[in-house]
């Protein structure tokens, strides 16, 4: 077999065999597939698609080429669950303890932000100390001690992923279904849950803009679950505004300990109960989601979940006093209003120029090396739908430069519509595939 003849079959339409794409995905492991190679086959697929069969062999071979974790000795059902990326999505900070403090075993390994969209990695590391690195055994050993692990992904689980996406990155080959499909469930199945929750994000702050590719994206994951033997749903959410108040690390942090102390912003504590839910019903934890919603809205109110988080950061070496007193998290020096210049009702507040503007302050990283700011950030203290007063704050800039807070009043005011007429709020879900 030939990498040039995968390439051309590729090129030309037609459907890769399993054997094809396997030598394809060790050759490229190994080096021996040359990233010139990789990239022309990565393009080929980016213009002509996959089908469903080649998509789930493609994720089948590239979950193989690393370790693939075998959770079934921690428990019958261990429950994972995955965002696809958005501006201000902290779910992962508050999901994990509600849902481990219910006795399901939640295993998760994270991402760091990735352009305009944020990660969960970046947040956590706000307190000091939290690990972020641990091995596959601690991993393991405190999944089954506290039923709850947030860490970093581990390089040995779907190398092959890890390779392909740094190309995909520097070829302009990203936003492609089959291969962020396969490229998501690889680390997935590797990672061992046998429940897996996917919040598919949809809108200019999304990979996914619009609820036709989403669905497409969410029902191939679902589809490649099913054949891997996972119980995977997928859940479509919005991604046209910042999803609750703020947009950094540690404001998203305080945002997420807030929502755990039974507080923080109405949509993001409702995006929580329903991710959560989905997760307790898959998880079998409930007999129905308005089972599971009780039992997760429980968690919070009794105070299970917030002990649950504190458990998760002492295991993973975090200073705890930062979650009791959260005031100590690190802040900016400047804290600059972005006001509305008009009156009327908001009908945009684009997710993706907030999200860009927050990484231009410093909260995400231009280069994959840069270090990040964790005090600085947006809070976004309105909605689309909410009337606002000329002169009224939108925006808050919190940020470390006083250089960058021009550029970034501009931006923002650039990502904000106000109309004279009333706008309905935007919807917070689309639908469910499973
Ligand atoms: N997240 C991933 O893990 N992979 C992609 O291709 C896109 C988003």
């Amino acid at each position: 077999m030939r990498a040039v003849d995968i390439i051309i079959k590729k090129r030309d339409g037609l459907e890769l065999t399993k054997e094809g794409i396997n030598f394809f995905i060790k050759g490229l492991s190994s080096g021996d597939i040359p990233d010139y190679q990789v990239s022309s086959w990565a393009m080929a697929v980016l213009l002509n698609g996959m089908t469903e069969q080649e998509t789930t062999d493609l994720t089948i071979a590239m979950a193989d080429s690393g370790e693939t974790l075998d959770l079934s000795e921690i428990a019958p059902i261990v429950v994972d669950k995955h965002s696809t990326g958005g501006v201000g999505d902290k779910t992962s900070l508050v999901v994990a303890p509600i849902v481990a403090s219910c006795g399901l075993p939640v295993g998760k390994m994270s991402g760091r932000g990735l352009g305009f969209s944020g990660g969960t990695i970046d947040k956590m590391e706000s307190i000091p100390g939290y690990r972020v690195d641990l091995s596959q055994s601690e991993f393991m050993d405190q999944l089954k001690k506290l039923n709850i692990v947030l860490t970093g992904q581990s390089a040995d689980l779907a190398p092959a992923d890890g390779k392909l996406y740094a190309l995909r990155d520097v070829t302009g080959t990203v936003p492609s279904l089959p291969l962020i499909a396969s490229s998501i469930m690889s680390k997935k199945i590797a990672a061992g849950a046998h429940a897996i929750v996917l919040d598919v994000k949809l809108g200019n702050g999304a990979f996914m803009t619009n609820l036709d590719d989403a669905e497409q994206l969410a029902n191939m994951m679902v589809a490649i679950g099913k054949l891997s033997g996972r119980n995977v749903r997928a859940v479509l959410s919005d991604m046209n505004q910042p999803l609750g108040e703020a947009v950094g690390n540690a404001i998203e942090l305080r945002e997420a300990i807030d929502t755990l102390n039974g507080k923080g912003p109405d949509d993001f504590r409702e995006h929580c109960l329903v991710i959560a839910s989905h997760m307790l019903e898959l998880g079998e934890k409930a007999e129905s989601l308005e089972a599971a919603r009780t039992l997760a809205e429980k968690m919070i109110i009794d105070g299970t979940a917030l002990k649950k988080f504190r458990e998760l950061i002492i295991a993973q070496k975090g200073d705890v006093s930062y979650v009791d007193v959260p005031e100590k998290l690190p802040k900016a020096n400047i804290s600059h209003a972005v006001k509305a210049q008009s009156r009327g009702s908001i009908s945009q507040i684009h997710a993706r120029t907030v999200g860009e503007t927050a990484v231009d302050l410093g909260a995400g990283r231009a280069k994959k090396t840069d270090p990040i700011d964790p005090a600085v950030g947006i809070l976004v203290h309105k909605k689309v739908g909410d009337r606002v007063n000329e002169g009224e704050a939108v925006f808050t800039i919190l940020s470390n430069d006083e250089e960058k807070v021009a550029p970034a009043v501009k931006r923002l005011q650039s990502a904000l519509k106000i109309s004279k007429d009333s706008v309905d709020p935007l919807p917070l879900f689309y639908g469910v595939i499973a």
